[in-house]
């Protein structure tokens, strides 16, 4: 699957995405090696720190589906005028199961920037720091 048609898949997440407090949706897919797409949106909440993010839901997703593994890429799309990139908390699960995961930032427009986690999470605490 192309950049192009992840970041796209991202797009069309954000239909779903329950936002009644930000009304900023946002639309992320995971692509896996295997070929798998993991999609995910926004999900806000009344008690607005329960809320998660879209790149959540899909890690969420793609690892109680059991895939932990193999991650090549994620595409984030949201609304706003500035490319979308992952909060802190985003970045932090991210790294856990791939701290060399593509990251693909997409802003209203469709058009999108690539950074690698790594550069978005340097010195991240992951698996490895435990030992
Ligand atoms: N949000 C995401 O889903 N992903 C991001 O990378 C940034 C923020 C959501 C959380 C909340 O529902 C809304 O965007 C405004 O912060």
């Amino acid at each position: 699957m192309s950049d192009e048609e992840l970041v796209q898949k991202a797009i069309e997440m954000q239909n779903f995405s329950y936002v009644p407090y930000s009304h900023f949706p946002v639309g992320a897919a995971l692509l896996c090696e295997d070929g798998r797409v993991f999609t995910g949106c926004n999900v806000e909440n009344a008690a607005y720190g329960s809320t998660i993010c879209a790149e959540r839901t899909a890690l969420v997703k793609a690892v109680s589906e059991g895939c932990r593994e193999g991650w090549l890429t994620i595409a984030i799309a949201g609304t706003g005028e500035d490319y979308c990139w992952p909060c802190g908390a985003c970045r932090q699960m991210l790294y856990e199961f791939a701290p060399r995961l593509r990251v693909l930032a997409a802003r209203r427009d469709g058009s999108f920037a690539e950074m690698e986690l790594s550069q978005l999470l340097p010195q991240g605490f992951g698996p490895q720091s435990l030992h």
